[in-house]
């Protein structure tokens, strides 16, 4: 054979393999997984990355096994595509889990390859994206495969707080797998497609008896509405990943790192009208707090997070001319914005993520306070309740509240009040800062004075007045400090913006510490 021979076998020995690789477990696995209505693992990595970004690594890798038959069946790349790309132009790893090989399962070479690129992205400080699709552990390789499962959980806390990590779910990811997700700062879920859950619905009947789908039991819209575990439901996954690249928009690459800002040219006036008729005359009355949202922040900018879950919160991104900022606002129009078990979680997962990765925070601020009653007590509101109060504590991020009505009790401090850390406290006219409501505040200190009048009823109303007066309004709390500015609603965006670019270059030295102990 001569040397220009040679070395076209080899060139084809290659192209063949290429050609091998990219067909994964094959047409007809990859035909079925068009049937279901999912993509396949290649072309999820096609629609979230910048075409022709795309690199892969470990294409070739295959799995060790022996047992179970598996010495004679190898599929090149092993069940997940691994590499790094960029999505608008900034650098992501990603991994994508190939439900055509073994369906999805996860091998220890499979594990090596998405520990590969984790390492890879900690030294670089770049997020890291899973795309996840799979049957979970590959049960013919047993203890090996679990190992995999530890070695990526035990990356996922290391890289924790350290480079953003985001968790697609795409189709099955069920026992200890759904853990990694877990651990990482967002999942997305796919609506009918996708689902998550720790034994399924087989062994839930054995030990429970109950009967139960699985997409009742772990579809997006239970952990989008009932649990929180995801943060997204999508209708599909085209959907899925173009919010997964608006979300990545808002994140710096690491935490060393600012978010980007996006070029913004100021109009003649940051006035918002609007704002000033928005809170309703009765303070018993709700009102959207999006729609304040919406009115200060840049147009259309606010991606919400949780949207279906703990609704009596809203969390979510924004921009304020062109900067990343992270907003968590009580909601008046959903049991009256009470703070509770969920809200508080929900709420306080939000805080460490932005500060960890220095996204300032944004606080609208209209709470009657804490719900009462014995499901709260018996599941921990005092603990749970604590974790929001911890998560604003610690956060050393340029920190504002606007308080627009209510700011009632312990949720008053908690909700980022300048006592605990908050650099800028304004409040509209209309807000309310005292220990309850005026008509509570007034029944419990005038009773005895109310029961022996003449007219109680009358006396109630009077008192009512007086503590009014006296504290349902933002003065005595301008007075001391601990609010800075009363500001009318149409200032807000304005002084916002002001605010925020003042405090760009806060830094808060705080006592050296293995770690807090927050709450769990
Ligand atoms: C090896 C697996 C597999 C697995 C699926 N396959 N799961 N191979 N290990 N865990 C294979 C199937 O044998 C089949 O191969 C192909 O993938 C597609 O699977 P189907 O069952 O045909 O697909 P579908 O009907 O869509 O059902 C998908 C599924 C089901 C619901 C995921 O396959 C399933 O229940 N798998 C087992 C799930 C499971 O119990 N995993 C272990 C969980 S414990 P062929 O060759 O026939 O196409 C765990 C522990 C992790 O993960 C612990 C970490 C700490």
């Amino acid at each position: 054979m001569s040397q220009n021979k040679k070395h076209q076998t080899k060139i084809d020995t290659l192209a063949r393999k290429n050609a091998e690789a990219l067909l994964g477990g094959g047409q007809e696995k990859i035909n079925s997984q068009h049937k279901k209505g999912k993509l396949t693992a290649r072309e999820r990595i096609e629609l979230l990355l910048d075409e022709g970004s795309f690199e892969e690594i470990g294409r070739f890798v295959m799995h060790r096994c022996k047992d179970f038959g598996l010495d004679k069946e190898y599929y090149l790349g092993d069940g997940v595509i691994t590499g790094y790309g960029t999505v608008a132009g900034r650098l992501v790893y990603v991994f994508s889990q190939d439900f055509t090989v073994f369906g999805g399962s996860l091998s220890e070479t499979y594990a090596e390859k998405i520990c590969k690129i984790m390492d890879l992205a900690m030294k670089n400080g770049a997020p890291v994206i899973g795309l996840n699709d799979s049957g979970g552990a590959r049960i013919q390789e047993g203890v090996t495969s679990l190992a995999g499962y530890a070695d990526i959980f035990y990356r996922n806390t290391l890289a924790s707080g350290v480079i953003p990590q985001i968790s697609a779910i795409m189709g099955p990811c069920a026992g200890g797998a759904v853990y990694s997700p877990a651990i990482t700062d967002f999942i997305m879920m796919v609506e009918n497609s996708s689902y998550m859950f720790v034994t399924g619905p087989n062994v839930v009947k054995t030990v429970t008896h109950e009967e139960v789908t699985f997409e009742e039991l772990g579809g997006a819209s239970t952990h989008s509405t009932k649990s929180g575990v995801t943060h997204f439901a999508c209708a599909n996954e085209v959907e899925c990943i173009e919010q997964l690249k608006k979300l990545l928009s808002f994140m710096p690459q690491n935490c060393e790192e600012d978010a980007p800002f996006l070029p913004y040219e100021a109009p003649a006036s940051e006035l918002r009208t609007a704002l000033n008729d928005l809170i309703p005359e009765n303070p018993n009355q709700p009102y959207d707090m999006r729609e304040v949202i919406e009115h200060i922040i840049d147009e259309g900018s606010f991606l919400e997070i949780h949207k279906n879950f703990a609704e009596n919160i809203v969390v979510g991104f924004a921009r304020l001319a062109g900067r990343s900022i992270g907003i968590v606002g009580n909601q008046p129009a959903v049991l009256a914005g009470v703070l509770d078990i969920h809200s508080s979680t929900k709420a306080a997962r939000f805080v460490r993520f932005c500060d960890s990765f220095n996204i300032p925070l944004l606080v609208l601020e209209d709470v009657p306070g804490f719900l009462p009653g014995t499901d709260q007590e018996w599941n921990a509101i005092i603990t749970n309740g604590a974790k929001l109060l911890y998560a604003f504590c610690e956060a050393t991020v340029p920190r504002i509240t606007v308080i627009t009505r209510k700011a009632y009790g312990g949720a008053y401090d908690v909700m980022n009040s300048k006592h605990i850390g908050a650099d800028m406290n304004y409040a509209w006219p209309t807000a309310e800062i005292a220990v309850m409501g005026a008509k509570g505040a007034a029944e419990i200190i005038f009773k005895k004075e109310i029961q022996e009048a003449e007219n109680p009823e009358a006396k109630l109303q009077e008192k009512v007045e007086e503590y009014t007066e006296k504290f349902a309004n933002p003065y005595k709390a301008a007075h001391r400090g601990f609010i800075d500015e009363v500001i009318m609603p149409e200032q807000t965006r304005a002084k916002l913006i002001r605010a925020f670019q003042m405090l760009e270059n806060k830094v808060v030295n705080t006592p050296k510490k293995k770690h807090g102990n927050i709450p769990l």
